[in-house]
């Protein structure tokens, strides 16, 4: 047994992060995070959160009031969201092209939801108008739609959905946390109810806090939810009409009385993750929405002409790939390739993913998002591939990665 005595300071490696996510975080945003801790109703902390208010409405494009942090990965959002919104018995429309699906799928049934699902195969999208019959068919109370699924690399359209929930009298909930601010996402202009993220892809943050947005709409349903739990109650309280959130963690009503001008306390909030989405934010709004999509962009254009002309072949509908991670098919040679997948990592210090389910050991996943979407990046994983390629039975033409990469690039410097 290890003493502890024995166990030596974190010292972790240097990696590169092309992965689904995490990636590696903005240095300012590390730097935030060290900055000493405040109390958590001290005015200028409270001033923080509001600032965080600002920010996040303008990161999901959005004039919604209700903006927050939800503390805990995304996932931790998903749940607040649709433990929130739906009650026990109501029917949840979870169109599935992929794991999050799936996920929110689990979820809203966990909620007591009576989940109905539709399904495409992995790689393909949903024809916005397959959903828009689902909604008239069924009539929701919830639409959960995922907007880029990470396990398929595919980016789900949403144009005219919004308005058919309102006609369906339908919330509309979408998880952005892989797609947000490198694929373009206007939350009020898709007529979404509720909206949830992370911080660990293009904004480049850690993982641990998730973002959400409420239209006022949701935030009227959720608010006639509210039970304040005893010991905190306000006087003159009186409980919401409709039935209690099950989740007290998770439970939205009681953590928009906290970012509130009330501040009534729930949770302890997560200082230093509170820190680390407002520069993420920042660093994000600095750069600019559509640069910073436009940036995503380009950078997946290079690594796929890389990619294409090595010889490989890239996965899924090519119309609706997420512009920030790519999914190519492993080659025959390489078995499921995580023997090519481990020398990456060892050798040359990049982590790149595999999938899950149907694709696992069938697709690689290479990220180029937030801090690592940048030519060197690519050019870096590129040449990696070619060599450990090579050592695994492949033999891409020579150079021919890197300089498809180099005559995109030169497309837009001329
Ligand atoms: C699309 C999507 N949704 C949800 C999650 C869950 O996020 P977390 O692991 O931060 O809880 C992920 C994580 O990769 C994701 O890619």
């Amino acid at each position: 047994m290890t003493h502890p005595r024995d166990i030596k300071t974190l010292d972790p490696s240097p990696r590169l992060l092309m992965g689904p996510g995490p990636v590696d975080v903005y240095p300012r945003v590390l730097r935030a995070m060290s900055t000493p801790m405040l109390g958590q109703f001290d005015p200028e902390f409270t001033g923080f959160m509001s600032e965080i208010m600002v920010l996040y409405r303008n990161v999901f494009q959005t004039q919604n009031h209700w903006t927050f942090l939800v503390d805990g990965t995304a996932r931790a959002g998903i749940e607040a969201c649709l433990s929130s919104l739906i009650q026990p018995g109501d029917k949840v429309l979870v169109p599935m092209f992929g794991r999050f699906g799936h996920l929110l799928a689990e979820i809203a049934s966990r909620a007591g939801g009576d989940v109905v699902t539709i399904e495409v195969d992995w790689g393909q999208v949903f024809d916005p108008g397959q959903i828009a019959d689902a909604l008239r068919q069924h009539k929701p109370q919830v639409l959960a739609l995922v907007h880029g699924d990470t396990s398929t690399t595919m980016a789900q359209p949403f144009e005219g959905l919004g308005a058919v929930c309102r006609e369906t009298g339908t919330l509309f909930y979408s998880d952005t946390t892989a797609s947000l601010t490198g694929n373009p996402f206007h939350v009020d202009e898709l007529g979404l109810d509720a909206v949830s993220t992370g911080l660990q892809k293009c904004m480049a943050g850690p993982p641990g806090t998730s973002p959400v947005t409420l239209s006022d709409r949701a935030a009227d349903h959720i608010a006639a939810r509210k039970h304040i739990e005893g010991g905190i109650r306000p006087d003159g309280y009186v409980q919401g009409n409709g039935p209690r959130i099950s989740t007290n963690y998770l439970d939205l009503a009681m953590i928009m009385d906290y970012w509130s001008d009330k501040r009534l306390n729930h949770h302890t909030e997560a200082t230093s993750m509170l820190y680390a989405a407002h520069e993420s934010a920042r660093v994000v709004l600095e750069e600019g929405l559509e640069p910073c999509i436009a940036r995503h962009r380009l950078t997946s254009r290079a690594l796929r002409a890389g990619l294409t002309a090595m010889g490989l072949s890239l996965f899924g509908d090519p119309d609706h790939r997420m512009s920030n991670v790519t999914g190519v098919i492993i080659p025959d040679a390489c078995g499921n390739g995580e023997k090519l997948r481990a020398e990456m990592l060892n050798d040359f210090g990049i982590e790149i993913g595999t999938s899950f389910g149907p694709l696992a050991g069938k697709i690689w996943r290479i990220g180029t998002m937030g801090y690592v979407c940048r030519k060197a990046n690519v050019l870096r994983c590129l040449a990696s591939l070619d060599a450990t390629l090579r050592r695994n039975g492949v033999t891409p033409p020579a150079n021919a990665g890197i300089d498809a990469a180099y005559n995109v690039y030169a497309e837009v410097d001329q």
